[in-house]
């Protein structure tokens, strides 16, 4: 099912403990009643089962933050896609740059963990994103059309699909690019993504990267861009949500 905009979802990254996660959960679904669009988080893989059953009925979305791209087997410390699921997981965050950058993943296994959780029932959330160099030799399209066209499984049905754009220099920085640069980059995915996947034009593309609730409205009101993924500000649930709302979100 296609998901309602804005698609607003929050990555924990390796942040809380169990009593941080279920406060964080709980505080989201008492302001959820009835959501207009969608929201969702993604914490630890540690709390992924206490919080999935805290939200259940909340229509909050719950993911995890990477899988393996096998399904089972010999490879200790992994969490396959099977087991996010099992755990309460609708999606999964792949090629997240803190991943691609710090632990040297490659867009073939990206796409290899793509297909594992598209396999296991799993919609993908696809983090492309430049780097600041490459944003200032000019050549953002450019990466971002390789790290598309190798990180997307063929066939992928586009209702199980999820883009986010996140220059790696804004992650946690506090820098943006300009709000015309962020349009040309979503316009560029949208087009680039009507050639790769069938609807493509339908596919949810969220910008990520230093989204905060004072610079969500301008960054939420750009035509291309249909949500956020939102790193440090998605631990403060008042924050999260004001970004939520900040996207036309009820
Ligand atoms: P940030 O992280 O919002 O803390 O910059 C975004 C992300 O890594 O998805």
């Amino acid at each position: 099912m296609a998901l309602a905009r804005p698609v607003v979802l929050g990555n924990w990254k390796m942040n809380g403990l169990r009593a941080d996660g279920l406060a964080l959960a709980g505080a989201l679904a008492d302001k959820a009643a009835k959501l207009s669009g969608t929201l969702g988080v993604f914490p630890p893989a540690t709390l992924l089962g206490a919080v999935a059953r805290r939200l259940e009925g909340s229509g909050i979305l719950v993911g995890g933050q990477d899988c393996h791209e096998r399904a089972s087997g010999a490879h200790t410390g992994s969490i396959s896609a099977a087991m996010l699921k099992d755990a309460g997981a609708q999606a999964v965050i792949l090629g997240h740059s803190e991943r691609r950058h710090g632990l040297g993943e490659t867009d073939a296994l990206v796409a290899a963990k793509a297909l594992a959780a598209l396999d296991a029932g799993l919609r993908i959330v696809v983090c492309v994103g430049e780097t600041e160099q490459e944003w200032l030799d000019g050549r953002t399209l450019e990466r971002l059309d390789t790290q598309l066209r190798g990180s997307i499984p063929a066939g992928v049905d586009a209702d199980r699909l999820i883009v986010a754009y996140e220059p790696v220099w804004a992650i946690g920085t506090g820098r943006t690019p300009g709000v015309d640069e962020i349009e040309a980059a979503h316009r560029h995915l949208r087009d680039r993504l009507a050639g790769l996947v069938t609807d493509g034009q339908t596919v949810p593309l969220l910008y990520g990267g230093s989204v905060k609730s004072g610079n969500a409205s301008d960054i939420l009101a750009q035509r291309s861009v249909d949500g956020a993924l939102v790193g440090g500000a998605s631990l403060d649930a008042r924050e999260f949500w004001a970004i939520y709302q900040a996207g036309g979100g009820a």
